[in-house]
Protein backbone atom coordinates (compact mmCIF):
# COMPACT_ATOMS: atom_id res chain seq x y z
CA UNK A 1 0.00 0.00 0.00
CA UNK A 2 0.93 3.38 -0.23
CA UNK A 3 -0.52 6.88 0.91
CA UNK A 4 -3.82 7.65 -0.25
CA UNK A 5 -4.45 9.71 -3.60
CA UNK A 6 -5.83 13.18 -3.42
CA UNK A 7 -9.73 13.63 -3.74
CA UNK A 8 -10.24 14.27 -7.13
CA UNK A 9 -6.92 12.55 -7.86
CA UNK A 10 -3.85 15.49 -7.33
CA UNK A 11 -3.92 17.84 -4.73
CA UNK A 12 -4.69 22.05 -5.56
CA UNK A 13 -2.32 24.68 -5.02
CA UNK A 14 -4.09 27.69 -5.16
CA UNK A 15 -1.30 29.65 -3.49
CA UNK A 16 1.07 32.47 -5.21
CA UNK A 17 2.55 34.27 -1.99
CA UNK A 18 3.79 37.34 -2.53
CA UNK A 19 1.62 38.00 -6.08
CA UNK A 20 0.28 42.02 -6.23
CA UNK A 21 -2.95 42.50 -5.92
CA UNK A 22 -2.82 46.08 -5.51
CA UNK A 23 -4.49 46.23 -8.84
CA UNK A 24 -7.57 45.01 -7.70
CA UNK A 25 -10.28 47.25 -6.34
CA UNK A 26 -13.17 45.59 -5.20
CA UNK A 27 -12.95 43.85 -1.64
CA UNK A 28 -14.77 41.31 0.04
CA UNK A 29 -14.16 40.82 3.88
CA UNK A 30 -14.01 37.56 5.64
CA UNK A 31 -15.47 35.83 8.52
CA UNK A 32 -13.71 32.98 10.64
CA UNK A 33 -14.86 30.97 9.03
CA UNK A 34 -14.21 32.11 5.08
CA UNK A 35 -10.61 33.02 5.92
CA UNK A 36 -10.06 29.40 7.52
CA UNK A 37 -11.94 28.14 3.96
CA UNK A 38 -9.81 30.27 1.62
CA UNK A 39 -6.36 28.52 3.92
CA UNK A 40 -7.70 25.16 3.21
CA UNK A 41 -8.98 25.84 -0.26
CA UNK A 42 -5.33 27.29 -1.04
CA UNK A 43 -3.29 24.71 0.42
CA UNK A 44 -5.33 21.47 -1.50
CA UNK A 45 -6.77 20.36 1.95
CA UNK A 46 -10.48 20.90 0.23
CA UNK A 47 -8.75 19.32 -2.82
CA UNK A 48 -10.79 19.23 -5.55
CA UNK A 49 -12.31 22.81 -5.15
CA UNK A 50 -10.08 25.48 -6.45
CA UNK A 51 -12.38 28.15 -4.86
CA UNK A 52 -15.95 28.70 -3.63
CA UNK A 53 -18.83 26.83 -4.80
CA UNK A 54 -21.28 27.88 -8.04
CA UNK A 55 -24.47 27.28 -7.85
CA UNK A 56 -24.46 24.60 -9.90
CA UNK A 57 -22.01 22.70 -7.99
CA UNK A 58 -23.47 24.62 -4.52
CA UNK A 59 -27.05 22.60 -5.61
CA UNK A 60 -25.38 19.18 -6.54
CA UNK A 61 -23.99 18.73 -3.01
CA UNK A 62 -26.96 19.92 -0.82
CA UNK A 63 -29.33 17.46 -2.77
CA UNK A 64 -26.54 14.37 -3.67
CA UNK A 65 -23.41 15.15 -1.55
CA UNK A 66 -21.73 15.08 -4.73
CA UNK A 67 -20.37 17.69 -6.96
CA UNK A 68 -21.35 18.31 -10.07
CA UNK A 69 -19.03 16.35 -11.81
CA UNK A 70 -20.26 13.55 -9.69
CA UNK A 71 -17.27 13.63 -6.89
CA UNK A 72 -17.90 13.21 -3.99
CA UNK A 73 -18.25 16.29 -1.65
CA UNK A 74 -20.70 17.05 1.44
CA UNK A 75 -20.20 20.52 3.01
CA UNK A 76 -21.20 22.87 0.79
CA UNK A 77 -17.88 25.52 0.64
CA UNK A 78 -19.78 29.05 0.02
CA UNK A 79 -18.40 32.44 0.53
CA UNK A 80 -21.39 34.69 1.58
CA UNK A 81 -21.06 38.54 0.93
CA UNK A 82 -22.74 41.42 2.32
CA UNK A 83 -25.30 43.34 0.27
CA UNK A 84 -23.21 46.02 -0.05
CA UNK A 85 -19.97 43.97 -1.39
CA UNK A 86 -22.97 41.95 -3.62
CA UNK A 87 -24.03 45.36 -5.15
CA UNK A 88 -20.28 46.88 -6.45
CA UNK A 89 -19.31 42.88 -7.73
CA UNK A 90 -19.62 41.36 -10.91
CA UNK A 91 -19.43 38.18 -12.43
CA UNK A 92 -15.54 38.32 -14.05
CA UNK A 93 -14.26 41.05 -11.92
CA UNK A 94 -11.58 40.16 -9.16
CA UNK A 95 -12.09 41.16 -5.41
CA UNK A 96 -9.50 40.88 -2.80
CA UNK A 97 -10.21 38.74 0.01
CA UNK A 98 -9.63 40.79 3.47
CA UNK A 99 -9.28 39.79 7.00
CA UNK A 100 -8.84 41.87 9.91
CA UNK A 101 -7.69 44.95 7.39
CA UNK A 102 -5.28 42.42 5.89
CA UNK A 103 -5.55 41.15 1.95
CA UNK A 104 -5.21 37.82 2.04
CA UNK A 105 -5.96 36.24 -1.44
CA UNK A 106 -7.96 37.13 -4.35
CA UNK A 107 -11.03 35.84 -5.67
CA UNK A 108 -12.38 35.63 -9.31
CA UNK A 109 -15.96 36.01 -9.39
CA UNK A 110 -17.76 33.54 -11.41
CA UNK A 111 -21.07 34.38 -10.15
CA UNK A 112 -23.04 35.67 -7.21
CA UNK A 113 -26.32 33.71 -6.49
CA UNK A 114 -28.70 33.50 -3.61
CA UNK A 115 -28.48 30.26 -1.37
CA UNK A 116 -31.89 28.71 -0.27
CA UNK A 117 -30.90 28.36 3.35
CA UNK A 118 -33.33 26.35 4.60
CA UNK A 119 -32.81 22.97 2.16
CA UNK A 120 -29.27 23.94 2.67
CA UNK A 121 -30.23 23.51 6.75
CA UNK A 122 -32.48 20.78 6.31
CA UNK A 123 -30.16 18.70 3.69
CA UNK A 124 -26.59 19.37 5.16
CA UNK A 125 -27.77 19.40 9.05
CA UNK A 126 -31.03 16.95 8.81
CA UNK A 127 -32.48 20.27 10.43
CA UNK A 128 -33.78 23.77 10.16
CA UNK A 129 -33.94 24.98 13.49
CA UNK A 130 -31.32 27.76 14.79
CA UNK A 131 -30.78 26.51 17.98
CA UNK A 132 -28.34 23.60 15.56
CA UNK A 133 -25.25 25.78 15.91
CA UNK A 134 -24.47 24.61 12.35
CA UNK A 135 -27.44 25.88 11.24
CA UNK A 136 -27.51 29.35 13.27
CA UNK A 137 -24.35 29.96 11.64
CA UNK A 138 -25.66 29.48 8.19
CA UNK A 139 -28.76 31.71 8.99
CA UNK A 140 -26.43 34.43 10.50
CA UNK A 141 -24.12 34.48 7.28
CA UNK A 142 -25.17 37.08 4.29
CA UNK A 143 -27.70 35.62 2.14
CA UNK A 144 -25.85 36.17 -1.42
CA UNK A 145 -23.01 34.02 -2.00
CA UNK A 146 -19.99 34.72 -4.60
CA UNK A 147 -18.50 31.45 -6.43
CA UNK A 148 -15.02 31.80 -7.98
CA UNK A 149 -11.80 30.54 -8.10
CA UNK A 150 -9.21 31.93 -5.19
CA UNK A 151 -5.44 32.30 -5.17
CA UNK A 152 -3.63 33.08 -1.51
CA UNK A 153 -1.63 35.83 -1.49
CA UNK A 154 -0.19 36.04 1.65
CA UNK A 155 0.12 33.07 4.34
CA UNK A 156 -2.30 33.31 6.89
CA UNK A 157 -0.93 34.03 10.31
CA UNK A 158 -1.03 31.68 13.39
CA UNK A 159 -0.61 33.82 16.70
CA UNK A 160 -0.44 29.91 18.38
CA UNK A 161 1.16 26.29 17.80
CA UNK A 162 2.43 27.73 14.50
CA UNK A 163 4.56 24.52 14.19
CA UNK A 164 1.54 22.41 14.04
CA UNK A 165 0.14 24.26 10.85
CA UNK A 166 1.08 21.02 8.47
CA UNK A 167 -0.51 21.20 4.51
CA UNK A 168 -1.22 18.38 2.80
CA UNK A 169 2.19 18.53 1.03
CA UNK A 170 4.21 18.37 4.32
CA UNK A 171 2.16 15.86 6.06
CA UNK A 172 2.79 13.52 3.09
CA UNK A 173 6.25 14.63 3.34
CA UNK A 174 6.58 13.50 6.79
CA UNK A 175 4.59 10.06 6.74
CA UNK A 176 7.12 9.35 4.22
CA UNK A 177 10.12 10.18 6.08
CA UNK A 178 8.68 8.21 9.07
CA UNK A 179 8.27 4.93 6.30
CA UNK A 180 4.40 4.98 6.96
CA UNK A 181 2.46 3.51 4.38
CA UNK A 182 -0.92 3.46 6.05
CA UNK A 183 -2.15 5.94 8.65
CA UNK A 184 -5.32 6.72 10.34
CA UNK A 185 -6.80 9.87 10.59
CA UNK A 186 -8.52 11.46 13.74
CA UNK A 187 -10.79 14.77 14.20
CA UNK A 188 -11.35 15.92 17.33
CA UNK A 189 -12.46 18.98 18.68
CA UNK A 190 -12.40 17.52 22.96
CA UNK A 191 -9.45 16.59 24.64
CA UNK A 192 -8.36 12.70 23.89
CA UNK A 193 -10.10 10.57 26.79
CA UNK A 194 -9.65 7.16 27.49
CA UNK A 195 -12.48 6.25 25.06
CA UNK A 196 -10.61 8.21 22.31
CA UNK A 197 -7.07 6.57 23.04
CA UNK A 198 -8.67 3.26 22.89
CA UNK A 199 -10.29 3.42 19.17
CA UNK A 200 -6.91 5.20 18.17
CA UNK A 201 -4.96 2.71 19.57
CA UNK A 202 -6.99 -0.47 18.41
CA UNK A 203 -6.51 1.41 14.98
CA UNK A 204 -3.02 1.80 15.29
CA UNK A 205 -2.78 -1.98 16.15
CA UNK A 206 -3.26 -2.75 12.62
CA UNK A 207 -1.66 0.57 10.26
CA UNK A 208 1.19 2.12 10.58
CA UNK A 209 0.99 5.27 11.96
CA UNK A 210 -1.41 7.91 13.80
CA UNK A 211 -2.60 11.08 12.40
CA UNK A 212 -3.99 13.21 15.44
CA UNK A 213 -6.06 16.06 13.73
CA UNK A 214 -7.66 18.37 15.88
CA UNK A 215 -10.12 20.63 14.71
CA UNK A 216 -8.77 24.07 15.97
CA UNK A 217 -10.88 26.43 13.59
CA UNK A 218 -14.21 28.08 15.21
CA UNK A 219 -16.28 25.78 17.45
CA UNK A 220 -19.01 26.35 19.97
CA UNK A 221 -18.49 28.49 22.90
CA UNK A 222 -19.18 25.84 24.93
CA UNK A 223 -16.17 23.68 23.65
CA UNK A 224 -12.83 23.54 25.41
CA UNK A 225 -10.91 25.84 23.47
CA UNK A 226 -7.77 24.57 21.16
CA UNK A 227 -5.00 25.82 23.04
CA UNK A 228 -5.98 23.99 26.25
CA UNK A 229 -6.78 21.02 24.22
CA UNK A 230 -3.15 21.36 22.24
CA UNK A 231 -1.14 21.61 25.70
CA UNK A 232 -3.39 18.40 26.64
CA UNK A 233 -2.54 16.30 23.45
CA UNK A 234 1.21 17.20 23.89
CA UNK A 235 0.97 15.89 27.61
CA UNK A 236 -1.12 12.50 26.54
CA UNK A 237 1.75 12.06 23.33
CA UNK A 238 4.45 12.62 25.94
CA UNK A 239 3.23 10.00 28.27
CA UNK A 240 1.42 7.09 26.85
CA UNK A 241 1.78 7.52 22.79
CA UNK A 242 5.08 5.42 20.86
CA UNK A 243 6.38 8.86 19.54
CA UNK A 244 7.71 6.90 16.40
CA UNK A 245 3.99 5.97 15.29
CA UNK A 246 2.20 9.19 15.56
CA UNK A 247 2.09 12.56 14.37
CA UNK A 248 0.56 15.71 15.50
CA UNK A 249 -0.99 18.61 13.40
CA UNK A 250 -3.71 20.82 13.72
CA UNK A 251 -6.86 21.00 11.28
CA UNK A 252 -7.68 24.82 10.65
CA UNK A 253 -11.24 24.37 9.71
CA UNK A 254 -14.49 25.30 11.44
CA UNK A 255 -16.65 23.00 12.98
CA UNK A 256 -20.20 22.75 11.38
CA UNK A 257 -21.65 20.07 14.03
CA UNK A 258 -23.30 18.66 10.51
CA UNK A 259 -22.84 15.16 11.90
CA UNK A 260 -23.35 12.60 8.89
CA UNK A 261 -22.41 14.96 6.29
CA UNK A 262 -19.15 16.24 8.37
CA UNK A 263 -17.84 12.81 8.72
CA UNK A 264 -17.52 12.26 5.28
CA UNK A 265 -16.31 15.40 4.65
CA UNK A 266 -13.88 15.02 7.56
CA UNK A 267 -12.49 11.73 5.55
CA UNK A 268 -12.04 13.68 2.24
CA UNK A 269 -9.93 16.19 4.07
CA UNK A 270 -7.96 13.47 5.82
CA UNK A 271 -7.12 11.81 2.68
CA UNK A 272 -6.18 14.84 1.10
CA UNK A 273 -3.12 14.95 4.14
CA UNK A 274 -2.93 11.23 2.93
CA UNK A 275 -4.15 9.54 5.46
CA UNK A 276 -5.22 5.59 3.91
CA UNK A 277 -7.72 4.95 7.37
CA UNK A 278 -10.08 7.13 9.04
CA UNK A 279 -12.01 6.79 12.31
CA UNK A 280 -15.50 7.10 12.72
CA UNK A 281 -16.47 6.40 16.10
CA UNK A 282 -20.26 7.53 17.83
CA UNK A 283 -21.89 10.49 16.96
CA UNK A 284 -18.97 11.95 15.32
CA UNK A 285 -19.45 15.63 14.39
CA UNK A 286 -23.13 15.66 16.25
CA UNK A 287 -24.63 18.11 18.81
CA UNK A 288 -27.37 17.38 20.52
CA UNK A 289 -29.79 15.23 19.92
CA UNK A 290 -29.56 16.31 16.44
CA UNK A 291 -28.02 12.54 14.67
CA UNK A 292 -28.43 8.94 15.75
CA UNK A 293 -25.40 7.30 17.60
CA UNK A 294 -24.22 5.60 14.41
CA UNK A 295 -25.43 8.15 11.38
CA UNK A 296 -22.19 9.27 11.09
CA UNK A 297 -21.42 5.96 10.02
CA UNK A 298 -23.74 4.76 8.28
CA UNK A 299 -24.15 7.53 5.23
CA UNK A 300 -20.46 6.02 4.07
CA UNK A 301 -22.25 3.06 2.60
CA UNK A 302 -23.93 5.03 0.24
CA UNK A 303 -20.75 5.26 -1.73
CA UNK A 304 -18.53 2.96 -3.12
CA UNK A 305 -14.82 1.84 -1.60
CA UNK A 306 -13.42 3.39 -4.73
CA UNK A 307 -14.79 6.56 -5.01
CA UNK A 308 -14.04 6.94 -1.18
CA UNK A 309 -10.49 5.82 -1.71
CA UNK A 310 -9.64 6.24 2.49
CA UNK A 311 -11.41 3.11 4.52
CA UNK A 312 -13.18 4.84 7.48
CA UNK A 313 -13.02 2.91 10.42
CA UNK A 314 -16.00 2.02 12.70
CA UNK A 315 -16.02 2.30 16.03
CA UNK A 316 -18.80 1.50 18.63
CA UNK A 317 -19.29 3.59 21.89
CA UNK A 318 -16.28 3.07 24.28
CA UNK A 319 -16.03 3.04 27.87
CA UNK A 320 -13.94 1.35 31.14
CA UNK A 321 -15.33 -1.60 32.42
CA UNK A 322 -15.17 -1.94 36.13
CA UNK A 323 -15.26 -5.51 35.71
CA UNK A 324 -13.60 -6.38 33.27
CA UNK A 325 -10.32 -3.57 34.23
CA UNK A 326 -10.28 -2.67 30.62
CA UNK A 327 -11.55 -0.34 27.50
CA UNK A 328 -14.08 -1.64 25.73
CA UNK A 329 -17.75 -1.51 23.33
CA UNK A 330 -20.98 -3.97 24.04
CA UNK A 331 -19.23 -5.82 21.08
CA UNK A 332 -16.19 -6.53 23.52
CA UNK A 333 -17.70 -6.32 26.78
CA UNK A 334 -20.35 -9.12 28.76
CA UNK A 335 -20.88 -6.58 31.56
CA UNK A 336 -23.79 -4.65 33.18
CA UNK A 337 -24.13 -0.98 32.39
CA UNK A 338 -23.44 0.12 36.16
CA UNK A 339 -20.05 -1.03 35.58
CA UNK A 340 -18.92 1.33 32.49
CA UNK A 341 -17.57 4.97 33.33
CA UNK A 342 -19.65 6.70 31.01
CA UNK A 343 -19.97 10.96 31.80
CA UNK A 344 -21.55 12.99 29.50
CA UNK A 345 -19.44 16.11 28.28
CA UNK A 346 -21.58 18.56 29.98
CA UNK A 347 -20.79 16.75 33.39
CA UNK A 348 -17.19 16.40 32.73
CA UNK A 349 -17.80 20.45 31.78
CA UNK A 350 -19.59 21.08 34.85
CA UNK A 351 -16.49 18.42 37.47
CA UNK A 352 -14.08 20.58 35.51
CA UNK A 353 -15.35 24.19 36.15
CA UNK A 354 -15.84 23.32 40.22
CA UNK A 355 -12.24 21.72 40.19
CA UNK A 356 -13.62 18.31 40.23
CA UNK A 357 -11.45 15.72 38.78
CA UNK A 358 -13.37 13.10 36.63
CA UNK A 359 -11.86 9.21 37.19
CA UNK A 360 -8.63 7.93 35.75
CA UNK A 361 -10.62 5.03 33.66
CA UNK A 362 -12.45 8.34 32.10
CA UNK A 363 -9.16 10.55 31.47
CA UNK A 364 -5.64 10.52 32.04
CA UNK A 365 -4.82 12.58 35.01
CA UNK A 366 -2.39 14.13 32.75
CA UNK A 367 -4.72 15.37 30.85
CA UNK A 368 -7.11 16.54 33.84
CA UNK A 369 -4.50 18.46 35.16
CA UNK A 370 -4.05 20.73 31.62
CA UNK A 371 -8.19 21.17 31.58
CA UNK A 372 -8.63 22.32 35.14
CA UNK A 373 -5.74 24.90 34.69
CA UNK A 374 -7.24 25.40 31.23
CA UNK A 375 -10.49 26.17 32.95
CA UNK A 376 -9.01 28.63 35.17
CA UNK A 377 -7.79 30.79 33.02
S1 LIG B 1 -16.06 15.37 16.85
O1 LIG B 1 -17.18 16.29 16.85
O2 LIG B 1 -14.82 15.99 16.50
O3 LIG B 1 -16.36 14.15 16.08
P1 LIG B 1 -15.08 14.21 19.36
O4 LIG B 1 -13.85 14.99 19.53
O5 LIG B 1 -15.90 13.97 20.57
O6 LIG B 1 -16.06 14.95 18.38
O7 LIG B 1 -14.82 12.80 18.71
C1 LIG B 1 -13.70 12.45 17.96
C2 LIG B 1 -13.92 11.05 17.37
O8 LIG B 1 -14.04 10.10 18.43
C3 LIG B 1 -15.20 10.89 16.56
O9 LIG B 1 -14.98 9.96 15.52
C4 LIG B 1 -16.19 10.31 17.56
O10 LIG B 1 -17.18 9.57 16.91
C5 LIG B 1 -15.28 9.42 18.39
N1 LIG B 1 -15.73 9.22 19.79
C6 LIG B 1 -15.81 10.15 20.77
N2 LIG B 1 -16.14 9.60 21.95
C7 LIG B 1 -16.31 8.27 21.71
C8 LIG B 1 -16.68 7.13 22.52
N3 LIG B 1 -16.92 7.24 23.82
N4 LIG B 1 -16.74 5.94 21.91
C9 LIG B 1 -16.47 5.78 20.59
N5 LIG B 1 -16.13 6.81 19.79
C10 LIG B 1 -16.04 8.04 20.33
Amino acid sequence: MSLSTPHGGKLVNQKQIGADTSHINKSIVLDDISVSDLELIANGAFSPLTGFLNQKDYNSVVENTRLADGTIWSIPITLPVSEQEAEALQAGEEANLEYNGIVYGFIRIEELYSPDKEKEAQNVYQTTEDKHPGVKKLYDRADTYAAGEITLVKEIPHDQFDSYYLDPVETRESFKERGWDTVVGFQTRNPVHRAHEYIQKTALETVDGLFLNPLVGATKADDIPADVRMESYEVILKNYYPSNRTFLAVFPAAMRYAGPREAIFHAMVRKNYGCTHFIVGRDHAGVGDYYGTYDAQKIFHQFSDKELGIKPLFFEHSFYCKKCENMATAKTCPCDKKEHVVLSGTKVRAMLTNGERPPKEFSRPEVIEVLIKGMKQ
